[in-house]
């Protein structure tokens, strides 16, 4: 642009004092904003492996589940193993592979847990697996996220972060001195790498080789926003006289 064009002040090192106060207060905020986002991940989905740090278990657990067996199953074969017999544990694993039928609970099931596990059980309120409530809960298969949360989550993030993304790159669009193609890339990648980010939600869901994706997608949209919030900042406020026109009068 040369310095004769009417529009030459149109770009982030010319804007006036209120407008670059304006775009600053919205880039520090929603940078602090999607800090807070990355900080969230990790300390939710990046502990369901146990281990602090986002893995790929983590997002196959949040998302797909873990389908190897129930907690009852699980408590079997681990902690709790000693306190049956191995006669009366694989009726017990038997059933839960069943799908924990309702009809042998009574007959078979409850005598062995009143048995064998109800001493110390039933002074658990939590754990207390001699009432049927408690026990189906360990008996079920962790499934991972459930559709009506799925939903509700990819709306959200469908609506908050595209309008997040449109503002940044609005931001980002009155930057000098990146080459018009460049510039559409880094604007257009974040809107991407959401489709890419929520699609692998829902396809981890049901496969969970899926899940890299989710760790693509997302690290992708912080990394490109992060870059245009970067380099917007630079301009806005640090970019030097000399820097500036020799971008304008090329
Ligand atoms: C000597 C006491 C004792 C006996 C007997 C006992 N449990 Fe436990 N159980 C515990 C305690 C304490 C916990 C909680 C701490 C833990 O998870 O190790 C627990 C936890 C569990 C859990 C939850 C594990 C989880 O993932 O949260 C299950 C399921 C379980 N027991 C099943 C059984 C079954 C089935 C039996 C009978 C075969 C049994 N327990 C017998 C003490 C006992």
């Amino acid at each position: 642009m040369k310095k004769k064009d009417g529009l030459y002040w149109l770009n982030l090192t010319k804007l006036t004092l209120p407008v670059k106060v304006l775009f600053t207060g919205y880039l520090l905020i929603s940078s602090i904003g999607l800090f807070a986002a990355a900080v969230l991940i990790l300390l939710t989905h990046g502990m369901y492996d146990g281990k602090f740090g986002i893995s790929i278990e983590d997002i196959v657990y949040s998302y797909y589940g873990n389908r190897t067996g129930s907690k009852l199953e699980k408590a079997l074969h681990g902690s709790m193993k000693p306190y049956a017999i191995e006669e009366e544990r694989k009726i017990l694993i038997e059933w839960v592979r069943k799908g924990a039928p309702e009809e042998e609970l009574d007959r078979k099931i409850m005598p062995i847990i009143k048995k064998r596990c109800a001493s110390c059980h039933s002074q658990m309120p939590e754990l207390d697996i001699t009432k049927r409530k408690v026990l189906k809960k360990f008996t079920e298969i962790d499934k991972g996220i459930s559709i009506k949360r799925l939903t509700l989550l990819s709306h959200v993030h469908l609506f908050g972060m595209s309008f997040l993304f449109m503002l940044i790159g609005f931001v980002f669009s009155f930057s000098v001195g990146i080459n018009r193609f460049l510039k559409s890339v880094l604007i257009a990648t974040p809107f991407v790498f959401q489709f890419i980010d929520i699609l692998a939600w829902w396809l981890t869901k049901f496969f969970p080789w899926f899940a890299w994706f989710v760790i693509v997608g997302g690290f992708g949209y912080f990394l490109a926003s992060g870059i245009m919030i970067l380099i917007s900042l630079y301009q806005l406020w640090f970019m030097e006289e000399k820097e500036q026109n020799a971008w304008l009068v090329d």
